[in-house]
């Protein structure tokens, strides 16, 4: 089935209670308990399991193509429940331009409980291969990759893992699964800030871990669901099943909009450099093609000489909002060395863009104006 009409479709069905086409928010923590013992639908608790939580995870497993999948409170935390899934002493390699948080989380929450971590440019087949250890557990992806945008080959690194043993899970974030099938191209586990194009219009905070199929490391991370209860509540899962309806038809226009802008840019006098795998004169424009159907809603553009004149571009811009997050309905802008302060990969005249659904004309005008002549 396509993936407009799953979007649409999965994980939906009219409710048998009252007929209602649009699925309730089922609010209740608990469910009553029948005089033999059973449970009427199986839901128990809320932390346990929910309906309006498994209709999200059912309709995600779906889109993605896997076995299945398990929603959490935010993008992070979802990430982190894969990374507690690990023992002391494990070793997980990590994309060295991987969204900050990531490898904070990595390094600084889990550094301590004894995990090993390897930051390696995933973009050299070579230094993946040389960064296996006998202990490595876990290669995690990220591509497009958080700011830089550079694009890995998630079905090379996935065999490089499963040939020492570890599990490979992407970060489809940016990727979204209308547009690259992380599970399809050989990982394990595909990876998602809901918060971003699946919920799609910046109110709801959320994350996924789908699995290309049951076993020890899917029944730990629900092991860990169920006992650290670090799970999105019933609103925001309904919240974010009706952004995933329409999550098509935005990634779509939102990619045609930023491979237009982005070519535009390109071209400008006061423009260094555009960070967008849609362009032939990206680093990883034959592996982006080779994996993705479209390069997606996000760039980044050096544009200025120094982090003044960035920050001074991002001012003019009156259609793009100065804001960190991303894949939302309108468009943003955020001079990424900022957000991520000391350490950060970013260049100081990098500013990234998240392209919304305006029309690209206004856009394109938007940025020629505060770009200057
Ligand atoms: C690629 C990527 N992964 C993970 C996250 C973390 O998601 P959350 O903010 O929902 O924890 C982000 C947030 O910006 C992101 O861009």
């Amino acid at each position: 089935m396509h993936i407009e009409t799953l979007a649409v479709h999965a994980g939906h069905e009219v409710d048998p209670a009252t007929g209602a086409v649009t699925p309730p928010i089922n609010l209740s923590t608990t469910f009553q308990r029948e005089a033999d013992g059973s449970y009427r639908a199986g839901f128990l608790y809320s932390r346990y399991a929910n309906p309006n939580r498994v209709a999200l995870e059912r309709c995600l497993a779906e889109l993605e193509g896997g076995a299945i999948a398990a929603t959490f409170a935010s993008g992070s935390a979802a990430t982190m429940t894969l990374i507690q899934t690990l023992t002391a002493g494990a070793h997980v390699i990590l994309p060295d331009d991987a969204y900050f948080g990531t490898i904070k989380l990595a390094r600084d929450v889990f550094g301590p409980w004894g995990l090993e971590m390897s930051l390696v440019d995933m973009t050299d087949l070579g230094a993946v291969q040389r960064a296996m250890r006998p202990n490595t557990r876990l290669i995690w992806l990220e591509t497009p990759s958080n700011p830089l945008l550079r694009v890995c080959d998630i079905g090379a690194i996935a065999d490089i893992a499963h040939a020492g043993g570890a599990t490979c899970a992407v970060d489809n974030t940016w990727g979204t699964p209308v547009l690259q099938r992380p599970l399809e191209l050989g990982a394990d586990i595909s990876m998602h800030a809901t918060t971003k194009y699946l919920g799609g219009h910046s109110d709801v905070l959320g994350g996924a871990l789908i699995f290309k199929s049951e076993g020890d490391v899917s029944q730990r991370v629900l092991a860990i669901q169920l006992s650290g209860g670090a799970v999105p509540s019933p609103f925001e899962c309904w919240l974010t099943m009706r952004g995933i309806r329409t999550l098509p038809l935005r990634v779509h226009s939102q990619s045609a909009s930023a491979a237009k802008l982005a070519e535009c840019l390109e071209q400008h006098p006061r423009v260094e450099r555009v960070h967008y795998p849609g362009l032939t004169s990206h680093a990883g424009h034959a592996v982006a093609r080779k994996q993705m159907s479209g390069f997606g809603g996000m760039f980044s553009v050096q544009a200025g000489t120094n982090r003044e004149q960035s920050i001074a571009i991002a001012s003019r811009l009156k259609l793009f909002t100065q804001a960190t997050s991303l894949g939302g309905t309108e468009s943003l802008v955020e001079h990424r060395a900022s957000v991520e302060g000391p350490g950060t990969r970013a260049p100081e005249n990098l500013l990234r863009v998240s392209v919304g659904l305006e029309h690209v004309d206004d856009l394109i005008e938007d940025f020629t104006q505060a770009l200057g002549d």
